[in-house]
């Protein structure tokens, strides 16, 4: 078994997923705790060819069977090549997004369904489970209002992006499938109301994980505030 925690994100585009793992780590780091910061699609080598297909904006549709089994390529390198060397290592792994974003994007989203989704994951590595999912909730009108403001900050086009292109209806479809995957599993899932502060949103994200990170270590204060 590996001795590691492995902590994934989920939430639809504009929830701030990005920004609360990014205060989250340097919570962890400040407290000297060995931690192992990655993503999906895109952490390693491979998987950042694959984001760049992936999410490039282009006018041709990918096929949605496509999608799915290059995001199941993109994972199964990503735990080969990061995910379980660092949980061996006894890191603690906090990973952007994972197996449950396949399920609400392409099961739901795309209307795949959930089935072919699992199956392909049944077989090493992908059969592996993180043992804490926080999803971050948010209405997507507002989610993808924020996701495109964003771009806009950032000097791109508001759409940018394969996904913020896509119509309200299945980012409602996505959103709902969260829920529904949450509902679920309870036990592995905690679901965090996205709306508010950074500070408000943080905390929150810090008490449903104190009982795996023990609560000295998250010491539920804003970050920065001392
Ligand atoms: P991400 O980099 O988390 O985007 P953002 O920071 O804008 O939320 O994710 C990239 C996109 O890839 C996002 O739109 C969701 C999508 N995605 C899937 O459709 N399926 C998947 O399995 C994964 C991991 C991501």
């Amino acid at each position: 078994m590996p001795k590691g925690i492995w902590i994934t994100f989920e939430g639809v585009e504009g929830t701030g997923k990005s920004t609360q793992i990014d205060r989250l780590a340097s919570r962890m780091r400040d407290l000297g705790r060995p931690l192992t910061l990655t993503r999906e699609p895109g952490g390693t080598e491979l998987g950042r060819g694959l984001r760049e297909l992936l999410l490039r904006p282009t006018d041709i549709p990918m096929d949605p069977l496509a999608e799915l089994l290059l995001y199941a390529a993109d994972r199964a390198q990503h735990l080969r090549q990061v995910v379980i060397p660092a949980l061996e290592r006894g890191d603690l792994v906090l990973c952007d997004r994972y197996l449950d974003a396949t399920l609400a994007y392409q099961g739901f989203g795309r209307k795949l369904g959930v089935d072919l989704v699992l199956d392909l994951h049944r077989r090493e590595p992908l059969d592996m489970r993180p043992g804490r999912t926080v999803l971050l909730d948010l209405d997507p009108a507002l989610a993808l209002g924020r996701a495109r403001s964003r771009n806009v900050g950032a000097g791109l086009d508001e759409t940018e992006g394969r996904f913020e292109q896509e119509r309200l209806e299945f980012h409602r479809r996505v959103r709902q499938g969260y829920l529904e995957l949450a509902s679920e599993e309870p036990g592995r899932f905690r679901v965090v109301d996205a709306e508010g502060t950074e500070e408000v949103v943080e905390l929150r994200i810090i008490d449903v994980l104190k009982d795996l990170l023990g609560p000295e270590r998250s010491n539920a204060r804003p970050s920065g505030a001392g």
